[in-house]
């Protein structure tokens, strides 16, 4: 390590469930005992308390936030090969979803202060084969969901929320994933919602879609041997929901967590590089706390001798993903320019204050050279 010997992890899985461990064993012991994983009580009470943390009707588990999106594509019955409004910087997950639904990913630029779906570029990608908006609520900030929920309205298009980053955060005093017809929550161990593993939820307050969720979920069946649609195996594990209802209780906390330590940064970094945008109508939960700054590789390597880890989301966008981009053929500057000048600073639950103090003088040593 280099001149000191601050060491501040990025994340750290261990350090981050710690104060959890208890109730987890305790978890793991009562699923063990029950001898039932698949679809059984913890599911079902983890989908009520999720639905009801997110002033939601209906909440359906599944087994990762990819599939979350997938069924929530799939389950709309949307004619094949039709257009999928989607922000360019999303995360692959997003598009992926969208072409495995065998419909097209129209990619528009982000807005470049708030890195979410920018509703003046939303109508000019509207065709007659536009059937929906996936608005990807990205690092935990909500996507200005007025003006894209009016557009969605005066166009007749679905709204599917991908809310794999926004457990918690709010527009206007509503929950990410509650605007649209269906939101997609992804329980990736990282998320502020994150289990011990794989898993991802589908929250509704339509009674139709939800009812076909849960055939889609298990094979296209309700009953036991009788499919009545094509579906898959994609189901939250009983030991994932456990885990997932102790760490619900405190996702308010997590949260909270998270603003105060995101409040140190903009105490010592405003002015000297580009932070989160902050509008009061936003209830933001920092999923990833970003700056943006032409300096990002030196800066990054400059952190890492002090042992001041960090990542980068995402490198690559989508449209220069060597998988994908033979699918556009057009430029998006605003994505690129994030793609290479975003860095994400720590701020997981269980950094402290005086750890985002230490980062932060670090960066202005750093950016005031
Ligand atoms: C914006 C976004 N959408 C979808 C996903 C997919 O979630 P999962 O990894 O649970 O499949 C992720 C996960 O990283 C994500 O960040």
């Amino acid at each position: 390590m280099g001149r000191n010997q601050i060491s501040i992890p990025y994340e750290n899985l261990k350090l981050l469930n710690a104060p959890f461990r208890k109730e987890f064993n305790e978890a793991f012991q009562a699923v063990l005992d029950s001898g039932w994983f698949v679809l059984g009580n913890h599911v079902e009470s983890f989908e009520r308390e999720f639905a009801e943390y997110n002033g939601s009707y209906y909440c359906v588990g599944v087994a990762s936030g990819l599939d979350a999106l997938i069924l929530s594509l799939e389950v709309l019955d949307i004619p094949k090969g039709s257009e999928i409004i989607v922000p360019s910087n999303t995360y692959i997950a997003t598009i992926l979803a969208i072409l495995r639904a065998d419909l097209t990913p129209i990619l528009v630029e982000p807005d470049e202060f708030t890195y979410n779906l920018d509703p003046k570029k939303i109508v000019e990608k509207i065709t007659n084969k536009t059937k929906a908006i996936l608005p990807v609520h990205l690092y935990g900030k909500c996507c200005q969901m007025d003006k894209i929920l009016a557009i969605a309205d005066e166009y007749g298009l679905y709204i599917i929320e991908d809310s794999a980053q926004a457990h918690g955060s709010m527009f206007t005093n509503t929950k990410a994933g509650n605007f649209g017809t269906l939101g997609a929550f992804s329980f990736y161990p990282t998320k502020n919602l994150g289990g011990l593993g794989d898993g991802g939820a589908i929250i509704t307050s339509d009674s139709t879609l939800y009812d076909k969720l849960l055939y889609f979920r298990n094979y296209g069946s309700k009953q036991k041997y009788k499919n009545d649609y094509i579906g898959y195996n994609s189901r939250l594990d009983e030991i994932q929901a456990a885990f997932l209802s102790i760490k619900l209780k405190y996702l308010d906390k997590i949260n909270s967590h998270k603003r105060e330590l995101a409040k140190v940064y903009y105490q010592n970094l405003t002015g000297l590089a580009k932070l989160p945008h902050i509008d009061e109508k936003f209830y933001d939960t920092y999923h990833i706390f970003n700056i943006c700054t032409d300096r990002r590789d030196s800066l990054r390597a400059y952190l890492m001798e002090y042992g001041i880890m960090t990542e980068v989301h995402y490198p690559i966008p989508p449209h220069q993903q060597k998988a994908y981009q033979h699918l556009w053929n057009s430029n998006f500057p605003i994505s690129t320019k994030i793609h290479e000048t975003t860095l994400s600073l720590p701020i997981s639950f269980f950094h402290t204050t005086e750890q985002i103090h230490e980062v932060s003088d670090k960066i202005c040593d750093f950016l005031r050279k």
